[in-house]
């Protein structure tokens, strides 16, 4: 079939929306057709160039909602007309990792995804018959796309797809930064840096698990605001002197849980020293950028602190993302706020502006 997508065709230059061929699905795989998708910084930041493991052409996008239309043969978990959210962090639910409870990197696609391929190592994209290579395992910025079963979640059907899309990636990074990879504890001190789509699910999170306080920490009043929405109890402008703040808030000693939620390092060390000695757990969730590292004093860590990172926030997804979405249609997480724009998909280019403009949470693609 034919279909419009938004294609890299070369770094730092915007995004060229075109028709594609589209094969069928193959086995183990299903065609779906997108409803919505999120415009997220891991687009931006393979579009730059300043992702070495990118590649082009390739179809981006990896937020994205949407409906089986047909499944390839051995299909047997979805089914046409089920609703999805697509999954850049598979789970095939065999491999050694996807059976251990302590992660959620899945190992069984990881070589082909990476090389921007399926996992019978072809793409179902092309253009004059040459192959368009797929983006992290889902080319959302697309009509349709085919994608391996391991890779959709199946999603209740009254949850509406222009923001269950958004549990796609940052959302559910966010929050299960906090409900899985720190694992919160009810009544605890939480301190959230950034409060952006991580940062802000995160604060959710730390709500969700029954914190008592939860400190907000970022840049811009605006977005501080919303973290109150989404249940910070209080709220700090970040700077030099962020850490001397928690202490003095948290009785000299720093916060039970630390997250760190905007991708640059310095932040990420401040997130480990306001940490509490003891017991005090940092949760990074950034991108930092090629070639930077993180500069931790030892001494934090042998008088108690410990440092974890978080990809995806360690959601499984086929089995908890349908999860965190039936909380949401239960009125425990509030999703509207974090959507700020509404594009097509031929003003793909606009999201990655409104993106770098710091305009709103998230722009998402309808594409009905
Ligand atoms: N681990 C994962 O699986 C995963 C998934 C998605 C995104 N990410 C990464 O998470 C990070 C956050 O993503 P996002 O979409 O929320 O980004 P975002 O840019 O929307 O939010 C980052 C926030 O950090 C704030 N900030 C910047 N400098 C700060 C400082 N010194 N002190 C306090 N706050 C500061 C900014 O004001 C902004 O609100 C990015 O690095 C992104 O690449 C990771
Ligand atoms: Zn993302
Ligand atoms: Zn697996």
């Amino acid at each position: 079939m034919r279909v419009r997508a938004a294609v890299l065709e070369e770094f730092g230059q915007p995004l060229a929306v075109s028709e594609l061929e589209l094969a069928e699905p193959k086995a183990g795989e299903a065609l779906v057709r997108l409803v919505a998708c999120g415009v997220c910084h891991t687009d931006l930041y393979t579009a730059s160039g300043a992702d070495p493991s990118g590649y082009a052409p390739a179809v981006l996008g990896h937020e994205g909602a949407g409906v089986v239309e047909r499944v390839g043969g051995g299909v047997t978990s979805l089914a046409p007309g089920d609703h999805v959210v697509t999954l850049f962090s598979p789970q095939c639910r065999e491999c050694e990792h996807c059976r251990d409870e302590r992660t959620n990197l899945c190992l069984a696609i990881r070589d082909q995804q990476g090389r921007g391929l399926l996992p019978d190592g072809t793409t179902r994209f092309s253009r004059d018959g040459e192959p368009i290579r797929h983006f992290m395992g889902t080319s959302t910025f697309a009509e349709y796309t085919v994608m391996p079963e391991i890779a959709l979640a199946k999603i209740a059907r009254e949850a509406p797809l222009d923001r269950a899309c958004l549990f796609a990636c940052g959302l559910s990074t966010g929050l299960g930064a906090a409900m899985n990879t720190a694992n919160v504890q009810p009544g605890s001190t939480c301190v959230v840096f950034g409060a952006g789509m991580v940062g802000l699910g995160a604060v959710a999170g730390c709500r969700l698990q029954g914190a008592d306080r939860i400190v907000c920490v970022d840049l811009s009043e605006e977005r501080l605001e919303l973290a109150r929405g989404q249940g910070a109890t209080d709220t700090l402008l970040g700077g030099a002197d962020t850490v001397e703040q928690i202490l003095e808030l948290t009785g000299g000693f720093g916060a039970d849980y630390t997250f760190e939620a905007t991708g640059n390092v310095h932040v990420m060390r401040q997130a480990v020293e306001s940490a509490r000695m003891g017991w005090g757990l940092a949760t990074v969730c950034g991108v930092a950028g090629k070639g930077e590292t993180l500069d931790v004093i030892p001494r934090f860590l042998i008088t108690g602190r410990r440092v974890a990172g978080s990809s995806f926030g360690g959601v499984k997804g086929r089995d908890q993302v349908p999860e965190l979405v039936e909380r949401w249609l239960a009125g425990e997480i509030d999703v509207d706020p974090f959507v700020s724009h509404k594009l097509t998909l031929d003003d793909v280019n606009r999201g990655f502006e409104l993106m770098e403009a710091q305009d709103g949470i998230r722009s998402v693609i309808d594409f009905s």
